[in-house]
């Protein structure tokens, strides 16, 4: 019966989010500043257990979970019987006292005096997502919910701070956003993960990075950078591949390899200082190893192509690789874990082959057959999360790389202008937002790291 005397209480007229008699409105994240307040919680029931006489209702709000403890001596009868009958989900309004707990995972628990749902899950339709465990495909399936569990509000709020930091890294640094188009006429990072569309009758493609357009406003601002979405057809299924995924891209006039690695790694340093600033609660909650990320600091350890390959080599010999790894071929996904796993910061592999990578890099000088770029593995075997380069920078050669690449020239005469006008040596890098969350997290897959992850399987909801 309660069940039925509660669904009468709930209403939308009495419209609990603007009653201002009640005690203060607070979020679970901001509770140190109110022990021993009575406060006023807007949220939803997240679990509930019982014992006798005794309620233990969680409450999440979105900036936390906190357990709610409802001895039935201690509020009136009505009170109790309408948190027992609480179904996951169900929105409510709580107020109660707040008091320091120790073992308590945000430090505090709240004493209820009174709850108000605003709408009650009916028990005929429970919420799918139950606390006990669920496959992938599952939760996938539900991800519209499924963003509500504590563990994912924990990376979505860390995915928050990564994007806010990174951008706040290069607005202090004297760079200017310049944001490139996401239909372009043209590929930039090979023409086998193009996303085609139909342009008014003409061929267009999503954008895969915004490389080439930023390369131009750097021409025009000295130091710029763009920040959004780019997709890459990836008939893939790896635990590091989307086919949407947020770019960070900056681009230096006059900048070489050298001043782009290290523009990296105080970049990539900066960021992880910030999620540990801001987000102990929430790297607890997805059970990161936070010393791991507390080593993260300047320099990191560099390698040549060569120098990577040789370690390869001698791990294969030492029978600690199962794969040889050839000497001219990009690194598997093995080599990246190898090589990350034998440093405690991330790694920067430079002067890969050129004929390996994308057409747009400058060759090595000492070597032309290898390109001015690097790579930077995470570790703990996070793989490749920032690629970059020194571009090239004389009409000639990049006219005769994408004739090479068999590009279409026409599509390209725009970005040759940028080296037919006052062309100077430029070097820049992108970073994927979901690998550095992956990584940051410490989480096996990129889906978790993008409030609603594109993939080859899935593009619902
Ligand atoms: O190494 P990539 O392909 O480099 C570029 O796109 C350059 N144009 C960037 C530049 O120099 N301005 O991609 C850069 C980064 C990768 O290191 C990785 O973090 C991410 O983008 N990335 C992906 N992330 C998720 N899913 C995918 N399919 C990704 N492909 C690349
Ligand atoms: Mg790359």
């Amino acid at each position: 019966m309660p069940a039925r005397v509660f669904a009468v209480r709930v209403h939308w007229a009495k419209s609990p989010m603007s009653d201002t008699k009640s005690a203060p409105v607070a979020t679970i994240s901001s509770l140190a500043a109110h022990e021993g307040e009575v406060v006023t919680l807007k949220g939803w029931l997240y679990n509930i257990r019982s014992s006798g006489k005794l309620l233990f209702p969680m409450f999440r709000d979105g900036t936390g979970v906190i357990q709610g403890i409802v001895p039935k001596a201690a509020v009136p009868e009505e009170v109790f019987e309408r948190v027992k009958a609480l179904t996951q989900e169900s929105s409510v309004v709580v107020t109660g006292r707040v008091r320091a707990d120790k073992r308590a995972p945000s430090g505090f628990e709240i004493d209820v005096e009174n709850v108000e749902a605003v709408h009650l899950v009916p028990e005929s339709t429970p919420y799918p997502i139950t606390p006990k465990e669920h496959g992938t495909d599952f939760l996938m399936e539900h991800r519209h919910l499924w963003v509500r569990s504590p563990r994912q509000a924990a990376i979505l709020r860390i995915r928050a701070t990564i994007m806010r930091a990174a951008q706040e890294y290069f607005d202090t640094h004297g760079f200017v956003r310049t944001d490139p188009p996401i239909l372009t006429p043209a590929a930039c990072e090979g023409t086998s993960t193009l996303f085609e569309l139909d342009y008014f009758g003409d061929p267009a493609f999503l954008t895969q990075s915004g490389q080439l357009y930023i390369e131009s406003t750097a021409m025009a601002l000295g130091k710029v950078y763009s920040f959004g979405p780019t997709f890459r057809a990836e008939k893939s299924k790896t635990r590091r591949h989307l086919t949407e995924f947020w770019m960070i891209e900056p681009e230096v006039a006059y900048m070489d390899l050298e001043g782009d690695m290290q523009l990296a790694e105080a970049f990539l340093t900066y960021i992880v200082q910030r999620v540990l600033e801001l987000h102990q609660t929430d790297l607890k909650t997805v059970g990161r190893d936070i010393a791991k990320l507390e080593a993260i600091r300047t320099p990191f350890p560099r390698l040549t192509y060569d120098e990577a390959h040789a370690m390869l080599d001698e791990a294969f010999k030492a029978g600690k690789l199962e794969i040889p790894h050839q000497n001219g071929d990009d690194f598997g996904s093995p080599d990246e874990t190898y090589i990350s796993s034998q440093f405690d910061r991330p790694v920067m592999i430079h002067r890969y082959p050129a004929a390996i990578k994308a057409f747009y890099m400058q060759p090595d000088p000492e070597d032309a057959t290898k390109a001015l770029c690097v790579d930077v593995l995470a570790p703990e075997g996070y793989g490749e999360i920032i690629g970059g380069s020194q571009r090239i920078d004389s009409y000639e050669l990049l006219r005769e790389r994408i004739e090479q690449h068999n590009l279409p020239v026409s599509a390209f005469e725009w970005y040759l202008d940028l080296r037919r006008y006052g062309s100077v040596p430029h070097a820049g890098f992108g970073m994927g937002i979901e690998r550095c969350v992956a990584w940051i997290c410490g989480l096996e897959h990129v889906r978790e790291t993008i409030p609603f992850a594109r993939t080859l399987n899935r593009i619902y909801p």
